[in-house]
Formats: structure tokens, sequence, C-alpha cells
């Protein structure tokens, strides 16, 4: 089975659905000695069996299947009646008409099949797969374990820590309210304690057996420093990586995470109906108090203005996903990015 020991960096580059995790950036990570993970929420399985393939051939430093697989533990939204879900168009097309895009209301299927695109993991037999949202079936961890994939599952809370140890996951990914990205509480329409990655991780502390993982603001070799102090066996990073030379991240998202410090980051179910944490542009302010129909089909619905959006290069109406410390992400090659963590890491270790 998979231990974070076997990690030289104890660093997780994160699954990023949406296009930011690409062969070269999941590679490059695994070669520098980290984990490069893919974020294939809503990625097909022929273009997920394509992505690890590509990514195997660029594997060279690591063992090959050295890869996190994420997907999101999806349920069936509970669609609200036809007037709510015409009021949703309309708040949405009051806002995305001026821009000449045509908002539709999605049909079902409105979640993909995780059967489906799992297949391409047990192929590969990858050395890790991660869920957030939630406990996939026992099945999924049982065939996991089966092929000696080492299974992680999102908390954002002590209590769903403890769900995840007791359903036979071998890890935990504490996310701090710091996390960009969207918010992996199990249930979204409960309380959120609204942890700090450094307060999660101390409620976990002598709770938990399983390897903790830390995510939410982590940026530098100090970071990753503290993190391990307070119990974590390797920290997970998203944000520090949209803006490494590999990543996929459009030249709108870069360039906000880069010089767009000013507008800070917020939470917003608008784009896809579940709150997930990005840079405050426009879309999230006008779209403050209209409605918006449950996760994801409000992501299906906002899919035509995020497309313009990305062709126009305008970062207004994109999501933005990132977390609270942005204005610390530098621009480098992955693997100096990687080399740099490393060097302040050790740095931390002997002078903290
Ligand atoms: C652009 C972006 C997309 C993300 N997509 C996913 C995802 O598909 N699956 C997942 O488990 N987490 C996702 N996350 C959350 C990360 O796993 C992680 O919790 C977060 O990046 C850590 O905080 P940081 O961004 O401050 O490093 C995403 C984060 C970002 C920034």
């Amino acid at each position: 089975m998979f231990s974070f020991s076997n990690l030289s960096i104890p660093v997780i580059q994160a699954p990023m659905a949406g296009g930011v995790n690409t062969p070269a950036l999941v590679a490059a990570v695994s070669n520098a000695g980290g984990l490069g993970s893919f974020g294939f929420a809503y990625t097909t399985p022929e273009n997920i069996d394509a992505d690890l393939r590509a990514t195997q051939d660029l594997i060279r430093q690591a063992p090959q299947k050295r890869i996190n697989a994420n997907f999101f533990v999806f349920e069936e939204p509970i669609m609200p009646s036809p007037e709510q879900q015409r009021l949703a168009l309309d708040d949405l097309q009051s806002v995305v008409g001026d821009l000449g895009v045509q908002s539709a209301l999605p049909t079902s299927p409105y979640i993909p099949n995780l059967e489906d695109m799992l297949e391409p993991i047990w192929e590969h037999q990858l050395e890790v797969l991660t869920f957030h949202f939630g406990i996939p079936s026992q099945q999924v961890i049982e065939k996991a374990h089966a092929l000696n994939i080492s299974v992680g599952i999102t908390a954002t809370s002590l209590e769903e820590a403890l769900k995840i140890q007791s359903a036979g996951a071998d890890f935990i990914v504490a996310q701090g309210i710091e996390a960009g990205g969207h918010r992996g509480i199990f249930n979204p329409h409960a309380m959120d304690q609204q942890l700090s990655t450094a307060n999660l991780l101390r409620a976990l502390n002598g709770q938990v057996r399983i390897p903790v993982i830390a995510a939410g603001g982590i940026m530098n070799g100090q970071d990753i420093h503290q993190m391990i102090s307070l119990g974590a066996s390797a920290v997970q990073m998203g944000t520090a990586f949209l803006t490494a030379l590999e990543s996929g991240a459009s030249s709108a998202h870069r360039r906000f995470v880069m010089e767009h410090h000013h507008l800070g980051t917020h939470f917003t179910k608008a784009f896809s109906g579940r709150s997930a944490q990005g840079i405050h542009n426009e879309f999230m302010k006008v779209m403050e108090g209209k409605t918006y129909l449950p996760f994801p089909v409000q992501n299906t619905m906002t899919a035509p203005m995020r497309k313009w959006a990305l062709e126009k290069d305008e970062g207004h109406y994109q999501s933005l996903w990132a977390g609270r410390s942005y204005a610390k992400a530098r621009a480098l090659s992955t693997h100096d990015l990687m080399m740099v963590l490393h060097h302040e890491y050790l740095a931390a270790k002997v002078m903290p």
C-alpha cells in the first residue's frame, strides 16, 4: 500500500477538476518526489484513460503508478419546482444575456456515472484514489484495496474524519476554510464549522489513527513545516500550483492569481450550486442574492458562460477557484517550485 513516507517531498499537488491538472504537471510533481493528482470529477472515462497514459509516459523518476485520481461523490440533485427552475434560469440569463450568452435548463442525467469513471483507475491500478464531498460505497473502497490502491477522503471536521476512518479509508485530507475550490463538507446544508487548516489538524490530533493530509492556504516550505509539526503526514497544495508553468489554468486565472490581489477570495454557490472559494470576481458579485439550482445542475447551466469567458480571456465570468493565500503564488516551472518548496521546508525544519 502507498505510504506517505515514500515521498521525498511531503507534497501532494491537489486534484483540481476543470483542466488545471495536465499530464505534464502531474508527472513533474511525481518525478520531483511528491504526488501528482488529477481532479477527474467531470472527465469522461476515455479522457481519464488518455490522461493517465500520457502521464505514465512522462513519469520517469518515480513508480509510474504514482498518481492520485480524484472524484466527487455526487448525489442525485433534488430539483426544485419548475417555477423555481425558471427563476434560476431567468436570474442567470439576466446576467449573461448582456454578454451575448444563452443559458438553458439542463436535462437529466444530471450527474456522471462514477462506476464508469472508475474503470480506467482499476485498469491502471494507480497508487492513490481520493474522494471529495463524502464517502464512496463500500464496494469501491474494497475494490481499491483489492488492487492495492490507497483511498483518501476529504474531511472538514472531526466528525467527518471519524466517519472516513470507520469506512476503512487509508487517509484523511483535512481541508481548512482557507482552501481554494469546492468545500468538501459532506452535507452542504449542514452547519459548517469553518475550521482553519491548523485548527482542524489540532481537532484531529490524537483522535484518528490513519494519516492526515493538510489542505488549505499552504503556499511555501514554512507552511509545510507548520502543518507537519501539527501532525500532518503531508500537505495538499492547489493554489500554489495554479501558476506553475505546466498548469492548465486559463491565462485569465493565472493573471488574476498573480496580479489581482486587491479582489481577495469569497465563497459562492453561483457557479456550480455548491459552496466553493475563488477570487471575488464580477459574476460572484452580481449573483449575490439570486436564485441558483442545486449542484451540479447550476454548473452545467453556467457552462456556456464559462466557455465564452475562456474564449474572450475574461476572468470576471470564469470560476477562478483559489485559496485565501493566493497572493503568495509563484510562477515557476513545476520542477523548480517543488525544489524551492523542499529547500524552504528543510530550512524551516532546521530553523523554524
Ligand atoms: C482550482 C481548484 C480546483 C479544485 N478542484 C478540486 C477537485 O476537483 N477535487 C478536490 O478534492 N479538491 C479540489 N480542490 C481543492 C483542493 O483539493 C485543496 O483542498 C485546496 O486547493 C487546498 O487549498 P489551497 O488552494 O489554498 O492550496 C480544488 C482547488 C482549486 C484551487
